[in-house]
């Protein structure tokens, strides 16, 4: 059964993937590595694994470092050649096989980035352009990251109960990579808003739920609206995530055990006008504020949270108000923040809907 199980995770790495004997011969290469040296493993299998595979990168002795110690290997962007076609650049990933002194699993990740990049055109902004070069990394690194999840899966089969933490490490830490880059691929994918007559205070309603059933279970959230707010023009999913996004960032700068009040706030502001580069204007009178009591804005980096990749968190990915920021300007609409310790502010103003005609009902 475990035999198995080993095969068909073996079998099934989408990347090629090479088992070297403590003599640096082939034990065996799964399909992908077939696929990649062109040959059977059956042929492949006892030869010495640097005549099939040329490196062009001193391994030797980063190799000896991580066998002596048992730990693994990381090499960038080095030329792989198999002597049956021309040198590809690829990621290695070398992993000591635990249980088995002196063995090592190998995983070549090809590289296709550079072909690409030079198709993309008429990048417009520097956001977007870093968007779009993480959209990329994001696509190429998730195939190696299902390959490393595959080989450590496959070396927990064989290892004593006390050890399985480090492959759980390696399976739950590369999870994690998966849902960043997801998050990084969502924002590629955000399509056009689908906008109709929408009913804000429902949107806040929703956010202030399923926040308080999780991330902001820890925060009090005050509803201060006006109820005579008329109807926004809108994409009411995609607001909900910008309502999300704010009110997460407020109950993750509070106070992690104390917490922190939010209030939501709505109310009308007839004068409130954009005037935009080209000359045109649009009035917004609907203001929507999430308030929080927290530190407030980090200085440093106060004037370009709205940047891609811009966080004053460990584990930020700094996607959450760059999203929004795409999100209300997609909706012709405004952002701003005011933020001092103890109150910050992050207002969006977005146009009515257009009246209905009376006449038609
Ligand atoms: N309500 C807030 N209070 C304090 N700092 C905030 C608040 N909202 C955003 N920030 C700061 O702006 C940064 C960027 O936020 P965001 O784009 O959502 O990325 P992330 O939350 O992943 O770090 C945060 O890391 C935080 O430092
Ligand atoms: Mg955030």
């Amino acid at each position: 059964m475990a035999e198995n199980m080993d095969m068909m995770i073996w079998s099934s790495l989408p990347v090629p993937a090479i088992l070297i004997d403590a003599d640096e011969r082939i034990a065996d290469l799964n399909p992908a590595g077939e696929g990649f040296l062109n040959n059977s493993a059956k042929w492949l299998q006892g030869q010495p694994v640097w005549d099939r595979l040329a490196v062009d990168a001193p391994l030797e002795e980063s190799l000896k470092r991580a066998r002596e110690h048992g730990t693994p290997l990381f090499v960038n962007d080095v030329d792989v050649g198999t002597g049956a076609r021309p040198p590809l650049v690829c990621n290695l990933q070398i992993a000591p096989v635990m249980g088995r002194d002196g063995w090592m699993v190998m995983l070549i990740s090809p590289r296709e980035l550079a072909g690409r990049m030079t198709q993309s055109h008429s990048v417009k902004s520097a956001a977007k352009s870093a968007i779009g070069m993480a959209e990329m990394l994001a696509h190429e690194i998730k195939n190696p990251l299902a390959g490393i999840t595959g080989a450590a899966q496959l070396l927990s089969m064989n290892l004593p109960q006390e050890d399985l933490e480090l492959t759980d490490l390696i399976v739950a830490e590369t999870r994690r990579i998966v849902k960043l880059l997801e998050q990084v691929e969502q924002f590629g994918n955000l399509s056009a808003p689908d906008r109709r007559e929408v009913n804000i205070h429902d949107v806040l309603d929703r956010a202030r739920r399923s926040a308080l059933l999780g991330f902001g279970a820890h925060m009090k959230i005050i509803e201060d609206y006006d109820p005579s707010l008329p109807m926004a023009w809108g994409d009411p999913d995609q607001l909900l995530q910008v309502v999300l996004n704010l009110v997460k960032n407020a109950s993750e700068a509070a106070d992690s055990i104390n917490g922190g009040t939010i209030t939501l706030h709505t109310y009308y502001e007839h004068s409130f006008r954009l005037r935009r580069a080209d000359g045109s204007g649009q009035t917004l009178p609907l203001q929507i504020e999430i308030i929080d009591d927290g530190p407030g804005l980090p200085e440093a980096i106060k004037g370009d949270i709205f940047d891609p990749f811009v966080s004053g968190k460990e584990n930020g990915t700094g996607l959450g108000l760059a999203l929004v920021s795409k999100i209300i300007s997609d909706h012709d609409g405004w952002i701003s923040v005011e933020s001092v310790p103890g109150r910050t502010v992050f207002r969006m103003s977005l146009p009515r809907a257009p009246r209905a005609k009376k006449e038609s009902n």
